[in-house]
């Protein structure tokens, strides 16, 4: 069973020819909102995409926003365990799509500010808890401090980007990351590889390489996945639905390799779709990608590698 502590936002959402620039207005074509934030699309995905057993421990304003928010999660099959504040609206995001499938995104964190370090369940029965960085740091390093001592894995996907404290890091049994999460987690701005070498305290590193792929290091491996090959619409969440599907794997014990290839179809299956909570595939559609690709060839691994700075 997997808990997610994390975020839940509405997200306001409108698609344009391109993101603006600093100072720019640009007439755009739809809005539509969304039910998002990055602890809520993962717990979600796991629900969702990978059928495993989910909790989601998350803080709400006490205004119409947090219903459709609800509403997804009850979906999706997540029990929630909600903080109801008072003071605080329930947490927003301001997203611009652009037609080639960018995205800008600004979040008001509102609610998701009120998640405390009293706030946290009874942990029994979880193998893994899996959090992001759009709650309060210092709730996320309290969390990660319980989880390791009853035993549960401990997984943070460190987005947005931040520094984090060493009493974060060296709590942390899997951290999942992006280049640029990369990049500012491990204060490096070399290759993968040589940013890799900086966070060697931590026993499983993901990187996640948008169109190339992702790549895993762990004590024993160093792990490379080609990403499936899709028409992109819209990337929003395509990442949270990687973190979702892969902690839903290993929660289930299945290897390393098996997980991050789930994971990798799940996350470019959400690329198709408009939306983050709306865009995370069903279990047979990940089944149907990964029985039709031959994605992972030497070849493609070898590009993958390249882009990494690996021999
Ligand atoms: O990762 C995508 C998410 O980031 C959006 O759903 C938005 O709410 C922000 O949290």
């Amino acid at each position: 069973m997997i808990l997610v502590a994390g975020s839940a936002n509405l997200d306001f959402v409108v698609t344009a020819p391109h993101i603006p620039a600093p100072g720019e207005t640009v007439l755009g074509h739809r809005f539509t909102t969304y039910p998002g934030g990055k602890g809520a699309n993962q717990a979600v995905a796991c629900a969702r995409a990978a059928a495993a057993p989910t909790h989601m421990l998350l803080a709400l304003g006490q205004d119409p926003f947090a219903q459709p928010l609800e509403a997804s999660l009850t979906e999706a099959g997540v029990q929630m365990h909600i903080v109801r504040s008072r003071e605080h609206a329930t947490g927003t995001a301001f997203i611009c799509v652009s037609d080639d499938a960018e995205n800008a995104i600004t979040v008001a964190p509102g609610a998701n500010q009120a998640l405390s370090p009293a706030d946290l369940p009874p942990l029994k029965g979880f193998s893994h808890l899996l959090m992001q960085l759009e709650t309060p740091l210092e709730t996320v390093t309290a969390y990660a401090a319980q989880a390791r001592a009853a035993g549960v894995r401990v997984v943070l996907n460190a987005a947005p980007a931040q520094a984090l404290p060493a009493a974060l890091l060296s709590q942390l049994d899997i951290l999942i990351v992006n280049q640029g999460e990369l990049a500012q987690v491990a204060d490096c701005q070399g290759s993968v590889a040589a940013c890799l070498e900086r966070l060697s305290t931590v026993p499983t590193v993901v990187v996640t390489l948008g169109s190339h792929g992702c790549c895993a290091r762990t004590a024993e491996s160093l792990l490379v996945q080609a990403a499936f090959p899709v028409t992109p619409v819209d990337t929003t969440g395509a990442g949270d639905t990687f973190c979702g599907v892969l902690v839903a794997a290993l929660g289930r014990g299945e290897p390393l390799a098996q997980a991050l290839r789930q994971a990798s179809a799940a996350g470019a299956l959400a690329c198709t779709r408009a939306g983050a909570q709306s865009s995370i595939p069903t279990p047979a559609e990940i089944t149907e990608l990964l029985r039709h690709s031959q994605e992972n060839t030497p070849e493609r691994q070898a590009a993958v590698r390249a882009v990494c700075g690996l021999a």
